[in-house]
């Protein structure tokens, strides 16, 4: 369970969002609204321990995030958190065995353990058999697949996923919000920033950060 308390960012004098009390639950999708500038990707960022916010404090299954030294927040991060970008974050220039590669190191897979669970996240996000494709000869919808297929091995217990389907045609983004869903559906909580109604709408929670704009 993801859960914060009275949380504020400002940059100077200019505060995004303030008094944020959530609490996400495990298994659900959550999304996260709000025109762009309002301070979703911060809050992600927050979230992932990439940014401090300025006031207020994350809880994810009762550990303080913020205030996290550094080691246990690069521990956390390795353990526990899956990013989702809408530009996939993956190594174009490598192939995709190599991308998911990674992850399957840190969870301590090698050998055929390591071939079976990387045959296996293909298979689910629908590229089975293309292990030694170059990311970069990929469409856009499959370079996602594989981002998710990265997380799929990584099984983290919190995904951030920030605009994930913004470059995806429909179909795409059925099969992004339907895999994140099996996420979910394994334990995982799921926090998705979006500007897509259909996607928001697929969600089991709306979080509309404008809500808590000062003005
Ligand atoms: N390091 C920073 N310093 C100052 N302002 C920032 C910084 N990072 C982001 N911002 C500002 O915070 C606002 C929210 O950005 P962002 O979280 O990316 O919004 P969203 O994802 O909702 O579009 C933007 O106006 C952006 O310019
Ligand atoms: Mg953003």
């Amino acid at each position: 369970m993801l859960e914060t308390r009275d949380l504020t960012m400002a940059y100077g004098e200019r505060t995004l969002w303030s008094g944020l009390d959530l609490t996400l639950k495990p298994g659900a999708l959550t999304a996260l609204t709000g025109p762009s500038g309002s301070g979703k990707s911060t809050l992600l960022n927050c979230m992932g321990l990439l940014e401090k916010p300025t006031g207020g404090e994350i809880y994810f299954d009762r550990r303080e995030l913020t205030g996290m030294r550094s080691g246990a927040a690069r521990r956390f991060r390795r353990d526990h958190l899956g990013y989702l970008f809408q530009n996939y974050a993956l190594v174009e220039n490598a192939s995709i065995a190599q991308n998911l590669d990674i992850a399957l190191r840190a969870r301590k897979r090698r050998g055929s353990a390591a071939r079976a669970a990387l045959s296996e996240s293909l298979e689910r996000v629908g590229l089975a058999g293309r292990e030694g494709e170059r990311v970069s000869r990929l469409s856009g919808g499959e370079q996602q697949r594989v981002a998710v297929a990265r997380l799929l091995v990584k099984e983290p217990s919190l995904v951030l996923a920030d605009e994930p389907t913004g470059a995806l045609d429909q179909g795409n983004t059925a099969t992004v919000v339907s895999l994140l869903r099996g996420m979910a559906q394994g334990g995982a909580c799921v926090v998705i920033a979006t500007h897509d109604d259909w996607v928001r709408d697929q969600c089991d929670e709306i979080v509309s950060v404008d809500d808590y704009v000062a003005r």
